[in-house]
């Protein structure tokens, strides 16, 4: 066990170890039981204030097209794409070498003429914000000073990320500008928008193009919807992005970016994109093949505990993730574990999205090697060498039964790429053992019983 004195570490601030400190400090919920939920818009910039690289994928890519005899292009190199020479020196000081998997085939048809309709679904951070922001600069005509290439997005903070690479991408194209049309950013009325891309929410977008007319929308020849998941999430915004499409020319380029191909996504963007190509990366298979599952029974709370506390040896070998249902419980939990002298990192909803960005990103570079987290954490944010995961509390829906999805995201993140993980269960009653029950039944595996104080058995499992 580590002796060393305990701390919290919450949010960017390194708290001391003074028992009880960290309950007064941080506000908690009123009744204790909700459990934390992340807005997806949230969630999606989390992500990207914590991931600094491209998510490497070698995954087949897949391309509907509306003339499937005709050829398909894709590219290996950036050179390949005849950029202008600014963009070429912008990309490549960027630090990227070559297009991502996705890029190889979405560049050569955003940039083609004549111009096509695309949309692009591929994961979370795999190039698809890069691959919209090549094409809106080098369709630019730096000349025209006006508005010639607009992207809308949910959320002002994404906005602000999208206008942010941009920027780095026309960092050697100082003749194209930027204006951001979000909240906030006052354009007076009779004053004309010069700049020539423009990031924005709809319904600002929609005030400038239909209220005060700082810019023409039928000037505008590439339109972009980012985030489009997120964005028909948001209530109201499918609406008003339908709107902005209607006010622009029939001949405008469309390009439609999600991370997910749900349903929804699907109706919203056959309601947006004419006649559009479709690319797609297809998903790695989340399986529990690799992952050894096992459930430990305890009596109540306290024997929860003390269980956590016999295999914390186990867990601090590599990096492991605890999950409870509440935050209430996720801070008695840290709060318990630091009185015993362990050092973890707590994640929980209260926390801003950049506190809990630095939170992940310490976690990340093994500044510590427990993290304590409500379901916030169970979604989406990748952390490779993850080995170990706990259910302290096993996840349940409304009604109480097994929420199996979410199983498969916390244990999922472990034993990744062929690697080796472990995902430890406490039961505390015969409704939980109910849940592991019907956990081993949905995947059709089994989760084995171990004995925490059987430190024998312990070693064998973990060799
Ligand atoms: N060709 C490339 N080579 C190296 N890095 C790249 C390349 N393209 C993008 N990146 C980097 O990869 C990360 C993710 O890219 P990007 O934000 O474009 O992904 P995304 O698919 O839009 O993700 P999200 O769905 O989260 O918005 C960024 O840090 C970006 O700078
Ligand atoms: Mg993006």
């Amino acid at each position: 066990m580590d002796a060393a004195p305990g701390r919290i570490v919450i949010g960017c601030w390194l708290m001391d170890a003074a028992p009880g400190r960290a309950a007064d400090w941080l506000p908690v919920d009123a009744d204790g039981r909700r459990a934390s939920v992340m807005a997806p818009a949230e969630q999606s910039l989390l992500n990207k204030l914590i991931r600094h690289n491209l998510v490497n994928n070698q995954n087949q890519v897949e391309v509907l097209q509306r003339d499937p005899s005709s050829p398909l292009f894709s590219v290996k190199t950036f050179e390949e794409l005849r950029l202008k020479p600014q963009l070429l020196q912008g990309v490549y000081n960027m630090g990227f070498n070559r297009p991502s998997r996705i890029q190889e085939n979405a560049l050569p048809m955003m940039l083609a003429e004549p111009y096509q309709n695309l949309i692009a679904q591929s994961q979370s951070g795999t190039g698809k914000t890069a691959a919209f922001s090549l094409a809106m600069l080098s369709h630019v005509e730096p000349s025209n000073k006006w508005p010639q290439c607009l992207c809308i997005t949910p959320t002002y903070e994404l906005a602000l990320q999208i206008g942010f690479v941009i920027t780095q991408m026309g960092k050697f194209y100082p003749e194209v500008q930027l204006a951001y049309a979000v909240r906030g950013s006052r354009v007076p009325r009779g004053t004309l928008v010069e700049q020539q891309i423009v990031i924005g929410t709809p319904g600002t977008v929609l005030d400038w193009a239909l209220k005060l007319k700082v810019f023409d929308p039928k000037k505008i020849r590439l339109f972009v919807l980012d985030e489009a998941d997120i964005m028909i999430g948001i209530q109201g915004h499918q609406d008003q992005s339908i709107r902005i499409q209607r006010l622009l020319p029939k001949d405008c380029q469309m390009l439609l970016l999600s991370a997910t191909f749900e349903e929804s996504v699907w109706r919203f963007a056959k309601r947006v994109i004419p006649d559009p190509i479709i690319i797609k990366l297809k998903r790695e298979e989340e399986t529990l093949e690799t992952i050894k599952q096992f459930y430990v029974v305890c009596k109540e709370k306290e024997d929860k505990f003390t269980a956590l506390c016999n295999i914390y040896g186990i867990l601090t070998i590599a990096q492991a993730m605890i999950f409870c249902q509440t935050r209430s419980m996720a801070l008695w939990l840290c709060n318990r574990l630091f009185k015993e002298g362990h050092q973890v990192a707590l994640l929980s909803g209260e926390l801003m999205v950049e506190q809990r960005a630095a939170v992940i990103e310490r976690f990340r570079d093994g500044k510590e090697k427990v993290l304590v987290t409500t379901n916030v954490c169970s979604r989406g944010i990748d952390v490779e060498q993850v080995s170990i995961v706990v259910n302290f509390d096993l996840p349940v829906d409304r009604d109480g039964n097994a929420d199996n999805e979410t199983y498969l995201h916390r244990i999922g993140r472990t034993g990744r790429f062929g690697k080796r993980g472990f995902a430890f269960n406490l039961v505390d009653s015969q409704d939980s053992m109910d849940i592991i029950n019907q956990i081993e039944l949905h995947f059709g595996r089994k989760i084995l019983k171990l004995d925490t104080d059987d430190l024998d058995e312990l070693e064998r499992i973990m060799k």
